[in-house]
């Protein structure tokens, strides 16, 4: 039985807390179903005389309370479900609190659980409360000492944040005495224990320090370390040089366990990731792996500073620490890879998940004003939108001076629990200015859309750009105010030559203007011929961009737009004009293609992206109703008509890769040049693999034979899977032979053994539905396994539109089914789900009301969490 009480929790709510817990000593005694914790807390009153002591704790069996050493009667204080309240308290004391859990029996993944025979931790946001009751919440900083104390036969490795400085034995038992000399909430403390193997290594710090780094595998698995490594070296390099920022411990510790509810956490000094964002080597992982791991890596480290030394006040800043650290990491990946690249990369994905977020049920602002589960909002908005802001600051204000707030930042917010207002007065202090406006992008949910009408006078060389914004309704907030977008312009000829002008009497071929009311004129003198506007370059703001302009404009921009990622945003918006118009032809695109692919001043990763055309998702936000078996087909179609047009070219490219990749006699190189190159190979083959549609049999021969061979003659995963996947496209008879082959070479690779279950899930056939259901009676399937879950369920409902949104609605029903199931010990993970079925409104019938009926019948099962419920009843609301 649940006893949870939904209230929610609002900013305007906020209280400073009433006790500061200068010293906090924990004491683990390990044991699968009952581990001791006590708790010694030396508390001061900083609030209310009157105020009681209210601690927070769940699921917690409390063994005992003392205060100042005196034992407490049970009339001295009340237990919740939620709580333990002292009501009458001195103004400086000792608390002393035991309890006991059971980490064997926690499936949530939150507080202390058991993964693989090991003991691990995640905390945030609210995982705390399930260790010890206490002030469970990020304004409360303390300074951590932890003993662990467990056998040591099958626990050798006991680990906890900060420095080692105690550590024996004990009979049979041992432990180890952690002390983290910064003050930190309880959401960074972490604790790991078991049979672990390690990599060292070490980093001196820009000042001379020496850093020991340690990361702690599975054992056997310590080479596949290496690259996590070499990233987390990077990264500390990368932070020094870049924001001036140093590692502040004598040791970094990072731990990969397999069952994690997300991505990874940067507990102080004690980084936990899932195995699946660590774990790296050329045979086992593709180069988006690599790719993620490294800027994971990054991520982790870089929020030492931007979320540990600087934390949130509340959970409503939560972006104050996300967003800032999303945009570091990007920083550091496109310093890595090359900037367009990444800056493509990183818009693909904010409109993948966060323009849908933000233009359905489920749209919030950054910084949301009240939540049920802090859980539902580890958002796309939170972290990419709040990346976002970040960075237009950065165009706005120019890279030094944003380098300087970021300074003042963390010089004036270091040790403290900051706001999203300190965030800004950084950018106040710095520049004399007024950064109110800019609060709005934090608080002002949905997505603005900026029109941009061109008027060119030729007697007069002026150009006049009419600019307005508009943000439409969200949830709960009917009425909205412009926002700052600054967007970065420049012009072009038609046969697109840079064309400079004249702006505040200055020759460039390059502006930045920030609209900052609903409408505003913009007027470029000089311009000597008819040009073709190239606005909002680099994405210099997140919004939705309608600019009034000719098809010719596009392919001018496309074939030769300064700007790379505007170059590859013309292409795209060409493409999906062409895909979504049933009379849309590939001839012209086919061309601009193809002198795009010859190019030799671009890099093979860009020409891999450009060839990508836009995904039935980013369709799917353009056409209302939405009919994802119509997008499915017209996507299709046009794809394999560009395919055929381009035929002979991308064959002979692809062939002269494969020539060269056969003779090549270098090692694997997960490095972004090597990378880029099989990408690119990559995506000629899936392009070619298109032309399977309506295909003569000598063509459908020649494709099956293609995918055959790039699949046996990979010498890595990044190839084995695009062979994969070619084969699953043709959907042929060695369709079957081929994932029982894979299967046989990796059935003891839980992380390989993922991408086969995920290939499988995300193939774009009609069968998939059957599929699918066959695999979640697999031997190797387990949904208490997150990992293992999220490569079937959630690969299926968010990467297979056309089979999940089948008119039968029984990929509907299944989706439910397993959100249902996972929701009974998983709420968490249970949760992230339900945003497949957010936009059911812009569907077209029967999807709209199958949605809504899975939704419904969600909402309506009894004992459903917090989480889900929060979600789902949003949905539909
Ligand atoms: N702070 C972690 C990170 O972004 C993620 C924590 C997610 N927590 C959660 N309850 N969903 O690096
Ligand atoms: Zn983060």
């Amino acid at each position: 039985m649940r006893t949870e009480i939904a209230r929610p929790i609002r900013l305007t709510d906020y209280k400073a807390p009433d006790f500061r817990v200068s010293d906090t000593k924990l004491v683990f005694d390990l044991h699968p179903t009952e581990t001791k914790v006590t708790a010694t807390l030396t508390l001061e009153r900083i609030g209310a005389a009157e105020a009681p002591l209210v601690l927070l704790g769940e699921r917690l069996k409390l063994l005992g309370v003392s205060l100042d050493g005196r034992a407490l009667e049970t009339s001295d204080y009340e237990v919740t479900p939620e709580t333990l309240t002292i009501g009458d308290v001195p103004d400086r004391f000792t608390l002393d609190i035991a309890v006991q859990i059971n980490p064997q029996d926690n499936k949530t993944l939150e507080g202390l659980y058991m993964s693989s025979g090991r003991y691990c931790t995640q905390c945030e946001a609210e995982g705390f409360r399930k260790i010890v009751y206490f002030p469970d919440r990020p304004d409360v900083l303390s300074k951590f000492t932890v003993t662990v104390r467990a056998p040591k036969a099958g626990f050798p490795y006991l680990l906890s944040n900060g420095n080692l400085i105690d550590a024996g034995e004990d009979g049979d038992a041992h432990y180890a005495i952690w002390e983290d000399p910064f003050f930190k909430p309880s959401y960074l403390f972490a604790l790991v224990a078991g049979e672990l193997d390690v990599l060292e290594d070490a980093f001196t710090t820009a000042s001379g320090r020496k850093v020991d780094l340690k990361i702690y595998v599975d054992t056997g698995m310590r080479e596949r370390a290496a690259y996590a490594m070499d990233a987390l070296k990077r990264s500390m390099r990368w932070d020094e040089e870049v924001y001036g920022l140093e590692y502040d411990l004598d040791l970094f510790m990072i731990v990969a366990v397999r069952d994690f509810n997300f991505g990874a956490m940067e507990n102080k000094g004690l980084n936990i990731f899932n195995a699946s964002l660590l774990l790296a080597d050329p045979d086992t992982v593709t180069d988006l792996d690599y790719e993620r791991i490294e800027s994971v890596i990054a991520h982790e480290y870089f929020h030492n500073w931007s979320g540990n030394r600087v934390t949130c006040r509340d959970w409503f800043q939560l972006c104050l620490k996300e967003g800032l650290t999303v945009f570091r990491d990007q920083g550091f990946s496109a310093d890595m890879r090359g900037d367009a690249v990444q800056r493509i990369k990183d818009v693909k994905a904010l409109r993948a998940r966060q323009f849908p977020e933000d233009a359905g049920p489920l749209a919030h602002p950054v910084r949301p004003s009240s939540y049920l589960k802090i859980d539902n909002f580890y958002t796309a908005t939170i972290y990419e939108k709040g990346a976002e802001i970040v960075g237009m600051l950065k165009t706005y204000v120019g890279p030094e001076v944003y380098r300087k707030a970021l300074d003042h930042y963390f010089q004036t917010n270091d040790g403290t629990a900051a706001t999203l207002e300190d965030f800004l007065k950084s950018f106040e202090a710095v520049t004399g200015e007024d950064f109110a406006p800019w609060l709005k992008w934090y608080v002002q949910a949905g997505t603005p859309h900026l029109s941009i009408t061109p008027s060119y006078d030729a007697e007069t060389q002026r150009l006049t750009l009419a600019l307005a914004q508009v943000t439409h309704p969200t949830p709960a907030q009917a009425n909205k105010h412009p926002v700052p977008i600054p967007v970065r312009l420049g012009l072009l000829s038609e046969d697109g030559a840079p064309l400079t002008f004249t702006i505040d009497g200055e020759t460039v071929s390059d502006t930045l203007f920030v609209l900052r009311e609903a409408e505003a004129e913009l007027v470029l003198e000089d311009v000597a011929v008819a040009p073709v506007v190239s606005a909002l370059r680099r994405f210099s703001a997140p919004v939705k961009l309608t600019l009034t302009e000719l098809d010719a404009h596009k392919f001018a921009r496309f074939r030769g737009d300064a700007d790379p990622f505007n170059r590859w945003e013309a292409a795209q918006s060409l493409a999906k004009d062409l895909i979504l118009s049933a009379t849309g032809t590939a001839a012209a695109y086919a061309e601009a293609l193809r002198a795009t692919l010859a190019d030799d001043t671009l890099d093979d990763a860009f020409k891999a992206l450009i060839i990508g055309l836009p995904t039935e998702p980013d369709l799917a936000q353009i056409l209302t109703p939405v009919d994802p078996a119509y997008i499915h087909a017209r996507r299709s179609a046009f794809k394999a008509e560009l395919s055929n047009a381009l035929f002979d070219d991308i064959e002979a490219l692809y062939e002269r890769f494969e020539d060269e990749r056969l003779e090549a006699q270098a090692p694997f190189s997960p490095d972004a040049k090597s990378a880029g190159r099989r990408a690119l190979r990559n995506a000629l083959l899936d392009l070619m693999m298109a032309s399977h549609i309506d295909a003569d049999d000598a063509r459908r021969e020649k494709l099956n034979w293609r995918a055959q061979y790039h699949y046996q003659l990979s010498h890595n995963m990044t190839d084995l899977m695009a062979g994969l996947n070619a084969v699953a496209q043709l959907h042929g008879e060695d369709y079957d032979g081929t994932l029982e082959h894979f299967y046989d070479m990796f059935k003891t690779e839980p992380l390989v053994l993922d991408k086969w279950f995920a290939a499988q899930a995300m193939c774009a056939n009609p069968e998939t539905l059957n599929r699918v259901r066959r695999l979640t009676q697999h031997p190797d399937f387990d949904a208490r396994v997150p990992n293992r879950w999220r490569a079937v369920v959630q690969a299926f409902a968010a990467n297979n539109p056309s089979v999940f949104h089948d008119v039968s609605g029984q990929g509907y029903d299944f989706i439910a089914d397993q959100i249902l199931l996972v929701d009974k010990f998983n709420p968490m993970t249970a949760a992230r789900l339900v945003e497949v079925f957010g936009g059911f409104k812009r569907y077209a019938e029967p999807h709209a009301s199958l949605m809504k009926a899975a939704l419904e019948r969600i909402l309506a099962t009894p004992d459903l969490s917090k989480n889900v419920s929060e979600l789902a009843g949003k949905a539909l609301a």
